[in-house]
């Protein structure tokens, strides 16, 4: 039985190990997942361009060919539609991420019935684990390699060095 195409839509500015491990274990459900940076217009100030994202989410995951890396400008069932995929896979934290996820993949049905959102619980050690707080401490020059793949601390230093 086929497992099929499942999205990863998320912004990764920058990807941190909150998503690494929902990528990992989203795996185990799909046979690909596409780890699509997709515009979230709340999200008004980038600390990286989506091209400097995407070459880092690429790096990270050069060895593993079930992952695709890509980026998309427009709404996401429509990009989901466009590369075949039937699921969209969100993580979920504390209770505070239920409302807007909630809403999303409602409004997301609403906009395309064949493309299914599946939330998995973030694991515990990854809670309060975002990207805005991660961004948040290494502005200030915080040690923030235990919550970020190694690539996107260098990168996190190397531009708060400047
Ligand atoms: O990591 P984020 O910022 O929580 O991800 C949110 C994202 C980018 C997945 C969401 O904003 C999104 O899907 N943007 C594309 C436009 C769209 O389809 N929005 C949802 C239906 S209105």
């Amino acid at each position: 039985m086929t497992k099929g195409i499942a999205i990863y839509p998320g912004s990764f500015d920058p990807v941190t190990n909150g998503h690494m491990d929902m990528i990992k274990r989203g795996l185990r459900l799909f046979d690909r997942l596409i780890v699509a940076i997709l515009h979230n217009p709340a999200k008004r100030s980038a600390l990286f361009t989506v091209d400097e994202r995407v070459m880092m989410l690429k790096d990270i995951f050069k060895e593993d060919e079930n992952v695709e890396v890509d980026a998309h400008s427009g709404l996401l069932v429509d990009y989901a539609e466009q590369k075949g995929a039937t699921a969209i896979l969100r993580g979920l934290r504390a209770t505070s991420d239920f409302e807007y996820e909630f809403q999303m993949a409602l409004m997301n049905r609403r906009l395309n019935r064949n493309v299914q959102t599946v939330f998995l619980m973030s694991g515990l050690q990854w809670i309060f684990t975002s990207s805005s707080i991660v961004k948040e401490a290494a502005t200030f020059g915080g040690d923030v390699k235990s919550m970020v793949p190694p690539l996107v601390n260098d990168k996190l230093k190397e531009r708060f060095a400047k």
